[in-house]
């Protein structure tokens, strides 16, 4: 298995003034033992990937165009995010998928694109409450890993991270026996699509991770790392998580 990865996902939170947290987060990556990356802002990953130029912190954007250029104001594509040296991108995270209505075609088109770049695209899935209430986890999750995975991905450029929808910034989480259980179909479901490849595919988990939770979630088998929202805004909580997924 690969090492754990540990991402941070800033959405709209992030000021020049807070690079210094990048900074910090910078400096720890540096002896972890498992992999960090952080996806701030658009505004900030020109910034982020200069200070952390040289160290193990990789810098990652939280969406994409599916086109490499052309007029669609107020969008960035894959290319440009490459451009300026993030190397991963966040893809039909929930939040796009309810704000922006984005669907799973959506989201494998973004991802082609991404791999065109040469990105590695984090491709997000996860049930709302009402599905997990009616019985419906595994058949959603699965459903939304089939159709936002598009041709040409691969290990080497796909990480997916389940997110319950209910779980995200709510401080609650599901058990370690639901997890396991989500992480498990979506391993046999990567397995009959990529064979053996499957087994090289990070699967993060993510909602309300934060470090008070952290090691009992990595212990979790299945769980190749996590998706961290609120907890990756301020250093010191992303580097607690970061030395939990180290082990140490
Ligand atoms: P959270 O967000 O850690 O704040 O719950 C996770 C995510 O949305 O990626």
């Amino acid at each position: 298995m690969p090492r754990k990865l540990i991402t941070g996902n800033w959405k709209m939170n992030g000021l020049v003034s807070d690079l210094s947290e990048i900074t910090a987060m910078a400096a720890a990556a540096q002896d972890a033992g498992a992999e960090a990356a952080l996806c701030p802002p658009a505004t900030l990953i020109d910034r982020a990937v200069t200070i952390t130029k040289g160290t193990k912190l990789l810098i990652g954007g939280q969406d994409c165009h599916a086109n490499s250029s052309g007029a669609h104001t107020g969008d960035v594509s894959a290319q440009m995010l490459a451009d300026i040296g993030a190397t991963y991108v966040i893809l039909g995270h929930s939040e796009r998928r309810a704000d922006h209505g984005e669907t799973s075609a959506t989201v494998a088109a973004k991802a082609s694109a991404a791999y065109r770049a040469g990105l590695n695209a984090i491709i997000c899935v996860g049930e709302t409450e009402g599905e997990r209430a009616s019985g419906a986890t595994l058949a959603v999750v699965e459903e939304q890993l089939q159709a936002s995975l598009p041709e040409g991905a691969s290990a080497a450029n796909t990480t997916i991270a389940y997110e319950p929808v209910w779980a995200i910034g709510t401080g609650r989480v599901p058990t370690e026996e639901e997890i396991a259980e989500v992480h498990a179909a979506l391993r046999a479901a990567l397995s009959k699509r990529f064979e053996a490849e499957a087994n090289d595919i990070r699967l993060l988990y993510g909602g309300s991770v934060k470090p008070s939770n952290a090691r009992s979630i990595f212990s979790i088998p299945g769980v190749d790392g996590a998706l961290v929202g609120g907890a990756s805004l301020k250093a010191s909580d992303f580097i607690s998580i970061l030395s939990a997924a180290s082990g140490s």
